[in-house]
């Protein structure tokens, strides 16, 4: 499709003879119907941003004629003509037929190898081709109106397997053309591989990623915002994006919005699809962001009903309402068969509709939609037919409108904190949510008419609101997150929907016995925090902040409300606060197993800490640190992530506790630069202590200190090895380059560990570590490199660690854990 090989029957072209060199032209951009490009010369665009010519793909001996990047010194090909017909010699020539038909011929054999149309299809006058400074080859007709006129052919119509800025990726719906990008075979050889990246209209349109004939990751439908499935794309400070649906094309496309970077979305030889970046002070590209992250994007994993949570183990679970088909496969993790309704449906008029949250749609092949209908209608369509089964609005930007209605099963569901979609389940009348029918009722739900009914119903409803506020109240601030059933229906306002129970302080100080000095856990960074029993029994930790913030009280509650929506489970729950007077409290889940401080450090307690428990502990961390940089609607930046920062529920899963304390307390720049450096000394990156600068990669760089001392059992700070006086990164760092990690593993771990895990996890420590924020990986990546197999970039040389040659050295025999003292965060002003 991307090409179409001339057959001998349609050589009819007027062809040769006449061709001149285009080399006597230096650099030029076009070529004409008396032109031809021979083997080592090229189309330079006008300002020289992409150029046109042969080339060998890696070490392949095959000559093609491709489009790279000019000014790019790592040869960048996005574009190839002859992908699948290679020349095996010199003697190619491209030229430009009168028909405006591009043509590529062996000189020697005297056949054509490759034409961008056949003769049928095309007449022009006085056809030329260029290539334009968007990478885009395009041939026109100088005779017609070149102003206004589509170009007869351009590049930008048969992608290789690079979607440029500017390049349409879907369907031209009045031409026929369906515009897709297919990865090469291998980085040596450019003929269409297995994998796809395409706009399927099978349905409302869809974007997926497909391998062959099956599905591999779905991006999703566009819900007007971003797809649905990969949240990942959202407004950036490098490219705008657009998704067109009407009549005549439906189509994805971005565009740079400065012309001073490069990148493009690229299908790899892999299957991975990727955004890269060009960094010119490294002269490499760089991943961006790739859509598929994690486990969850695998299609389909979870089979028909089921959803892919990647934050709970097992990952898969069936949507509320529904439960296994086959209960023993599902018990062993073969998810396939999926999950059936508890209560199948009987097309019973009282059916109606549950609301989840949360999600990503369910696969849209076989859908229906109607961008202009609202909810209300879209509704009444779903439940007048029998086989409808969902229902959403299609368009969640502005005032939410649109309808598309699923048919069947649901599949490929799977949980998105920050997705602001709500889907609409047929369920019988038996498994109705109460507490949901009645609020959306607002939302234009059938009001029923059946009086003695509808009082039962009312009767019912109040209790269970009285019911439920008052143990909301009580019980405190359960998680939003990953709840199917939305209690409110006011999504809109953020202030609104969470109500974040407020503590007396005449409560707080029976809890905590006056904040009684055998009650003090530990002292963080904005104050003491003590623990607490409530009069009901619950355990709770009190955090006491320090008097310090000029926020005013609302500003206070605003903040306190927006920490208390980061809800996930590896990070500490906030259960409310106290304000009284000048004291500002933050009441938490307590901790039974305390910091992971108290035990990796700890000589006896270490040992409870296996390999496989202190991996699944940096694997715990690397989530919610991803969570809070990424996915929670907010970006936090920690500043202040440390092994005392971490810690442990009964199962020995890590929760971060002090996050969003920085934003909150610390200042409220985000990216920037403060003069007020928060933080702990041997986890700060060199970019934070030293300019006071931090980002998301100064936590990254904490991180790595973290994961290198969970693996070693030994402090970054206070820790000094024998001759050459280095920190633990220098002492690791050293080891890497020798080859020597498996000597750092903490010798507590006895038998339990695993070295390619431990290995992997040094290794991914020292990229975090890397002095150059630039050069260290996002939490994405993180994780990504933490769950595959694949090689990792070597690391560069880490910040902050001492290489001297040794004099008064002190030597600490490695054993577990050192007597060093590092507990106290630190808050220290810089003078700029
Ligand atoms: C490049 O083209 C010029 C002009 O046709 C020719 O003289 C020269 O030998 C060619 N060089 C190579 C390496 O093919
Ligand atoms: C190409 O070169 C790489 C090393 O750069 C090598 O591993 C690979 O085998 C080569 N491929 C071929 C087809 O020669
Ligand atoms: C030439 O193009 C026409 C129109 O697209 C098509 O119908 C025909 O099959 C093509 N012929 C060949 C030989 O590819
Ligand atoms: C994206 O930015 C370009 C300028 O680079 C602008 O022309 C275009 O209208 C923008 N598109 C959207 C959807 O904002
Ligand atoms: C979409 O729905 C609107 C309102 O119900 C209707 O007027 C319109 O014809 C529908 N469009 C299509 C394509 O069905
Ligand atoms: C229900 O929808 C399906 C799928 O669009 C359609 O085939 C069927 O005819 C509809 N049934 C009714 C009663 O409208
Ligand atoms: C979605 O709705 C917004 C706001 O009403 C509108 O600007 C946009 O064009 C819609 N998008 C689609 C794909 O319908």
């Amino acid at each position: 499709m991307e090409e179409r090989r001339a057959t001998k029957t349609n050589m009819i072209f007027s062809f040769l003879v006449l061709y001149a060199s285009i080399t006597s032209t230096h650099a030029a951009d076009t070529i004409s119907a008396n032109q031809i490009l021979r083997y080592n010369e090229t189309l330079i665009s006008p300002h020289e941003t992409f150029e046109l010519g042969f080339f060998n793909p890696g070490n392949s001996t095959n000559h093609y004629i491709g489009i790279w990047y000019k000014r790019i010194s790592t040869r960048t090909v996005v574009w190839v003509a002859n992908r699948n017909s290679p020349l095996t010699s010199t003697s190619g020539e491209l030229a430009l037929t009168l028909q405006g038909v591009l043509i590529l011929r062996d000189a020697t054999k005297g056949n054509v190898v490759w034409s961008s149309a056949n003769s049928s299809t095309t007449s022009a006058m006085n056809p030329i081709g260029q290539l334009l400074d968007t990478g885009n080859f395009i041939i026109q007709d100088e005779a017609e109106d070149i102003d206004k006129k589509e170009p007869i052919w351009q590049s930008f119509d048969f992608m290789t397997d690079t979607l440029l800025p500017g390049m349409k990726l879907g369907w031209n719906l009045v031409m026929g053309i369906d515009r897709h990008f297919t990865s090469w075979k291998s980085s040596d050889n450019p003929a269409s591989g297995e994998f796809s990246y395409l706009v399927d209209i099978r349905g409302y349109p869809q974007v997926l990623l497909m391998n062959g004939q099956s599905i591999k990751f779905r991006a999703g439908p566009w819900n007007g915002l971003t797809f649905s499935g990969a949240p990942a794309l959202r407004p950036n400070l490098i490219y705008n994006f657009t998704f067109v649906l009407n009549q005549g094309e439906i189509y994805y496309q971005y565009n740079l919005l400065t012309s001073s970077v490069f990148t493009r979305l690229v299908l790899q030889p892999s299957g991975r699809i990727e955004r890269l970046l060009w960094i010119d002070s490294k002269q490499e590209w760089s991943l961006y962001v790739s859509p598929e992250s994690d486990q969850c994007d695998r299609y389909a994993l979870c089979g028909p009903f089921g959803r892919c949570s990647i934050d709970r183990s097992p990952v898969c679970e069936c949507l509320k309402g529904f439960e296994p088909t086959s209960p023993d496969q599902w018990r062993v993790g073969d998810w396939s068969q999926g999950c059936r309704r508890t209560v199948p449906l009987d097309c019973n008029p009282a059916e109606g509709f549950n609301k989840y949250t949360n999600l990503n749609l369910p696969d849209t092949r076989g859908s229906w939609y109607n961008q202009t209908m609202t909810l209300v209608e879209c509704e009444k369509m779903c439940k007048s037919n029998c086989s409808c089964t969902a229902y959403t609005n299609s368009n969640v930007s502005g005032s939410e409108s649109g309808c598309l209605l699923w048919f069947g099963d649901l599949i490929n569901i799977r949980t998105f904190a920050a997705n602001v979609e709500t889907l609409y389940i047929r369920f019988s009348p038996s498994e109705l949510d109460l507490i949901d029918k009645s609020k959306s009722s607002g939302a234009g739900r059938s009001v029923r008419v059946i009086v003695p009914i509808a009082f039962v119903v009312l009767v019912v409803l109040v209790s269970v609101c009285l019911f439920y506020r008052c143990n909301r109240k009580k019980q405190h601030q359960q998680g939003t997150r990953g709840n199917e059933f939305e209690l409110r229906e006011n999504r809109s306002d953020d202030n609104e929907d969470i109500e974040l129970p407020l503590f007396s302080m005449s409560t707080l100080l029976k809890a905590t016995n006056h904040f009684s000095v055998n009650r003090k856990l530990g002292e963080g960074g904005f104050g003491p925090v003590y623990k607490g029993v409530l009069e009901d029994g619950q355990e709770i930790a009190v955090k006491r902040l320090a008097k310090t913030s000029t926020q005013g009280l609302q500003e206070f509650k605003n903040e306190v409300i927006s920490i208390s929506k980061l809800q996930h489970r590896n990070l500490v729950k906030l259960l409310g606060c106290c304000i009284e007077g000048a004291e500002k409290m933050l009441i938490y889940e307590y901790m039974s197993n305390k910091g992971l401080n108290s035990i990796i450090f700890d000589k006896t307690q270490s040992k409870l800490l296996d390999w496989p428990a202190r991996y699944h502990i940096i694997h715990g961390i690397a989530h919610g640190l991803l969570y809070l940089h990424q996915d929670s609607r907010l970006r936090i930046i920690h500043r202040d992530l440390k092994v005392s920062n971490i810690l442990l529920d009964t199962d020995m899963n890590p929760k971060i506790s002090d996050f969003g304390m920085a934003r909150t307390f610390g200042g409220n720049q985000i990216e920037a630069n403060t003069n007020r450096v928060v933080g702990t000394y041997g986890y700060m990156a060199p970019e934070y202590a030293g300019d006071g600068i931090f980002s998301i990669k100064s936590d990254v760089y904490s991180f790595g200190v973290l994961v290198l001392e969970v693996v070693c059992g030994e402090k970054n700070r206070g820790f000094i090895y024998k001759e050459h006086c280095n920190n633990l990164i220098g002492y690791v760092w050293r080891l890497h380059n020798e080859d020597n990690s498996l000597q750092l593993v903490d010798k507590c771990l006895g038998e339990s560990i695993n070295e390619s895990q431990i290995l992997r996890s040094v290794h991914v420590g020292l990229l975090c570590v890397q002095r150059d924020p630039e050069d260290r990986p996002t939490m994405e990546s993180v994780i990504m490199m933490l769950g595959s197999e694949s090689p990792l970039p070597s690391p560069k040389e880490p910040g902050f660690y001492i290489e001297k040659t040794m004099q008064n050295t002190i030597r600490y025999s490695r054993s577990c854990g050192t007597g060093s003292n590092n507990k106290l965060s630190i808050t220290m002003l810089i003078g700029r």
